[in-house]
């Protein structure tokens, strides 16, 4: 469920007409609801309820100051993988305790950034970064606490490139060698063990993948215990998809997870971790957007829009599908025609779909993106010197702009052409 409904005949953004932030931002622009950010997040809690949990929001989803703060404050943690997302979610007030920092290559920068200001744990991927953090954390006369992520050799079932817990990914040690490894982590000075990490992929529109993968992590808890580690925390990852369109997809529900979480870790007496990113931000936000032009092909009719690849890339990279409505309602029984939508950038691959029904549209008119709250304005880029979308904010009857376009002097400022020229 999501806050962008039609209201008289207009789209909203729970109780903004679209057109109105149109109007002062300009297009393209991307908006989210705080409603729905806080409803995805506490479905997680609820989920959760009963067992000992932290939900830490994967910041590289949606990584905007405004939308850390708002579930920073709600209770979240957060999920980093780089100093630069740790930077973030300090700066929308979360605390360190509260941050879990990921990622198969953290420099040491990057560690004795965290350790200094403060870290949950680092989830580390393999033997070579624990010897590294561990130096850094000596270094500083401190420990690091540290789970180490297992690849359980689990196929997630999802898009090739999202797909993170086969054995032929680069992420986490070998399941099978986990023992050796932790041997190694207690060994280490600077380390301290606290649990075990798992994430095995993105947009999974299945339980069994988490179910066998969460099977392996109870038996290898069981199994590390015996050989006297104090595993307290087992870190899940992320990976729960969403209904991308209205029709025929029904990935499954938090609540379902969370069972399937209980059923398969509750008696272990472990503090649960999850990091769920697009599910919480992903359905809470669109990308809206004015068509420039209307073009009759041979074949077929093209809408020009004026967002692009470079905007929300997910279309162009991994074959995504968006679905694209107007923001004026069409009139109930009215006709649509298939359009191809594509945006102004001097490549095939930005087209955003392909024969897509939509109602006779005009230049001036506005769409919408949906279900693009998640990797899509952290994904975007500047392309085609194009300014970066910027982001707006609703809260009930009002909206801010999160991150404004930047204009052209502060684009052109960033390049220097040096004196020799
Ligand atoms: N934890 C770890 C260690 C991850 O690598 C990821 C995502 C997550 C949590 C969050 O996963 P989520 O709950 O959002 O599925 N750019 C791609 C998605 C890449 C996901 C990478 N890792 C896309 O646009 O689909």
């Amino acid at each position: 469920m999501d806050h962008f409904l039609y209201r008289d005949g207009i789209l909203h953004a729970e109780d903004v007409a679209i057109p109105d932030i149109a109007h002062t931002v300009g297009t393209p622009f991307y908006v989210y609801s705080a409603a729905t950010l806080t409803r995805h997040y506490r479905l997680f809690t609820e989920a959760l309820a009963g067992v000992p949990h932290l939900v830490c929001f994967s910041v590289k989803s949606n990584s905007n100051l405004a939308v850390l703060k708002l579930l920073g404050d709600l209770g979240a943690g957060m999920d980093v993988v780089s100093g630069g997302e740790y930077r973030r979610a300090r700066a929308a007030g979360v605390p360190g305790e509260r941050i879990v920092f990921s990622g198969v290559g953290k420099t040491g920068e990057e560690m004795a950034l965290a350790l200094e200001g403060g870290i949950r744990q680092f989830n580390v991927e393999s033997e070579a970064e624990l010897r590294a953090l561990s130096r850094i954390a000596e270094g500083l006369g401190l420990q690091a606490p540290v789970t180490v992520r297992v690849n359980p050799d689990v196929d997630a079932h999802t898009h090739e490139k999202i797909s993170t817990g086969r054995k032929e990914d680069k992420f986490g040690i070998p399941i099978s060698r986990a023992s050796e490894v932790y041997a190694l982590a207690a060994s280490l000075p600077g380390i301290e063990v606290v649990g075990i990490d798992v994430h095995i992929g993105s947009q999974l529109t299945d339980l069994a993948p988490f179910e066998a993968a969460f099977a392996k992590v109870a038996e290898l808890t069981r199994q590390l215990r015996a050989e006297g580690h104090d595993i307290r925390r087992l870190d899940l990852g992320g990976g729960l998809g969403i209904p991308y369109t209205r029709s025929n997809e029904a990935p499954p529900l938090p609540l379902d997870y969370g069972a399937l979480v209980k059923r398969t870790l509750g008696d272990l007496e472990c503090e649960i971790e999850i990091e769920p990113g697009r599910l919480i931000s992903g359905n809470a936000g669109l990308l809206v957007s004015e068509v420039i032009y209307v073009k009759e092909g041979e074949e077929r009719e093209f809408l020009i829009v004026d967002a692009a690849m470079n905007d929300l890339i997910r279309p162009a990279m991994y074959g995504a599908h968006h679905d694209i409505v107007p923001v004026t309602e069409p009139a109930a029984g009215a006709a649509s025609s298939p359009y191809d939508v594509v945006g102004p950038i001097c490549e095939t691959s930005d087209t955003f779909a392909r024969q897509w029904p939509l109602p006779s549209l005009a230049p001036g008119d506005l769409i919408a993106f949906r279900s693009a709250g998640a990797y899509g304005a952290v994904m975007a880029s500047e392309y085609n010197s194009r300014p970066l979308v910027p982001e707006v904010l609703v809260q009930g009857d009002h909206f801010a702009v999160i991150r404004k376009r930047p204009d052209f002097d502060e684009i052109l400022a960033r390049d220097t052409i040096p004196e020799w020229l």
